[in-house]
């Protein structure tokens, strides 16, 4: 592919973008001297602009997405066979791609026996929320009603799930916000609040237990987390700190709901996240990988005794869980999302993502070295962050329109790499790289490249 490969009226397309679109998270007053990008076409790990340039991606698709890269032709496949068979039916009958695609997913997640489809992060989020306060009045006569989260992590745009929100400018000016959640420290080493703590994974750990007391044990119903918190800065946990958060969750009788909305299907090298820390979930959630982007899909995973609870009483009309989403009934999701994993299975690329993510580990490191911005790299397979700042002794983060700069000079290269974002006050300072699963080394070397003279170009 090369530029001026297409014939079609891109003027014309960037004017009726200029014209009629609203994008996500932008302030649009740019657009009014700039045009704004339209990306046009993908294929493997590259997408091309209305212009014809031609970007490697480095975060599958802008947001930790496109897991097994773009133009799948057997996904698009799958979906239209699909289609023209049956597009849709409410969710309260099944259909052969749900049924196949839950049966594959739950080979998956030993521990795991229940899925529940909807249509985005957000909303499988907030399915368990509601089932947490449907037990919590089933259970405990609506007083376990609190749900935990913890600060650095984010779980959905609505105004329920930015209740749980730990990045404060994704929240801001949208309260009030709903009721019943309450915020717990986050776990970011390097960013240490417990500097005297024997352990600081432990340490942070404990930090739950004593919001836990102060709440009221019998109050807290569940705590969600990421297994490694994405947009809030790419933090893998410390040392001992899952353990002994299922060991406090069991203490007091908290349900335990891990968001995989990003790490989910692959992109840590394990099925999920919460894979590599032995951790027994009573939820987990799940979207942006499930089908790669090729078709819309989000899943609720429980286990067989949260879902029991739910059919305990046949008799009583209001004892079921009463929720429905239009949308979870589009089959297209489950007819993509099974050629996904099909594919992920096939093409062997938990082991790619594991050989590559260390490779790409290994660059940043490289980086570090060199440049005396970069403060922390960190990262689990093929999803890493690179922490800049002004000073490394006292970690001063850099200002975000330095870290932006990076990034676009990265773009001006032909390299998308993502940024914290609208995150963290004074905090948006973190690169982040979340590659396609499919990524090569000459991938890698090329994304580090440009993050190197990105980094030169803008700090000298
Ligand atoms: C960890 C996490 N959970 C939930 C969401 C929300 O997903 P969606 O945008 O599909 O609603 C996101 C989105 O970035 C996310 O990163």
């Amino acid at each position: 592919m090369e530029s001026g490969f297409y014939s079609n009226d891109m003027e014309r397309i960037v004017e009726a973008d200029r014209a009629n679109i609203w994008h996500h998270l932008s302030q649009h007053k740019k657009y009014e001297t700039s045009d704004p990008m339209i990306i046009v076409e993908g294929k493997g790990m590259e997408v091309w602009d209305a212009k014809g340039k031609r970007y490697l991606d480095a975060v599958s698709g802008g947001v930790w997405t496109v897991n097994v890269g773009y133009a799948r032709e057997t996904i698009a496949d799958a979906v239209r066979d699909q289609l023209v068979k049956l597009n849709y039916f409410a969710g309260s009958a099944g259909s052969i791609p749900g049924s196949l695609f839950s049966e594959k997913l739950l080979e998956k997640m030993p521990g795991m026996s229940r899925v529940y489809f909807s249509n985005s992060g957000s909303e499988a989020n907030e399915k368990v929320y509601k089932m947490v306060r449907q037990i919590a009045h089933k259970k405990y006569g609506g007083k376990k009603y609190k749900i935990l989260f913890r600060d650095r992590d984010y779980h959905g745009t609505t105004i329920t799930t930015l209740s749980t929100s730990g990045q404060p400018e994704r929240a801001a000016q949208y309260g009030p916000l709903t009721p019943g959640f309450v915020e717990v420290p986050h776990c970011s080493e390097y960013r240490n609040q417990y500097p005297d703590a024997e352990s600081y994974g432990i340490a942070a750990a404990n930090a739950i237990e004593e919001v836990i007391l102060r709440e009221g044990p019998d109050t807290v119903g569940a705590i969600v987390l990421e297994p490694v918190t994405a947009g809030g800065g790419v933090i893998t946990p410390p040392e001992g700190y899952w353990p002994r958060v299922q060991e406090i969750c069991r203490k007091y009788d908290i349900l335990l709901h891990i968001d995989e909305v990003v790490c989910g299907l692959g992109r840590t090298g394990t099925w999920f996240g919460y894979q590599h820390y032995g951790i027994e979930p009573d939820f987990v959630t799940m979207a942006k990988g499930v089908a790669s982007g090729y078709a819309a899909i989000s899943c609720t995973v429980t286990t067989e005794a949260v879902f029991d609870l739910f059919k305990a009483n046949p008799d009583d009309p209001m004892d079921y869980f009463r929720d429905i989403s239009t949308f979870g009934g589009c089959t297209a999701g489950p007819a993509a999302a099974l050629e996904n994993i099909r594919i992920i299975e096939d093409e062997n690329l938990l082991e790619n993502v594991t050989a590559m993510g260390a490779y790409l580990m290994e660059g940043l490191n490289g980086l570090m070295a060199k440049h005396d911005v970069v403060g922390d790299v960190r990262g689990k397979g093929l999803f890493c962050g690179a922490e800049l700042v002004v000073d490394r002794d006292t970690k001063e983060p850099v200002h975000e329109s330095k870290a932006q700069a990076v990034v676009g000079e990265c773009l001006a290269q032909g390299v998308i790499i993502g940024v914290t974002n609208r995150s963290l006050n004074g905090l948006n300072n973190t690169l982040c790289l979340s590659p396609a699963l499919i990524c090569t080394k000459a991938n890698i070397d090329e994304i580090v490249t440009a993050i190197d003279n990105a980094l030169t170009k803008v700090f000298g």
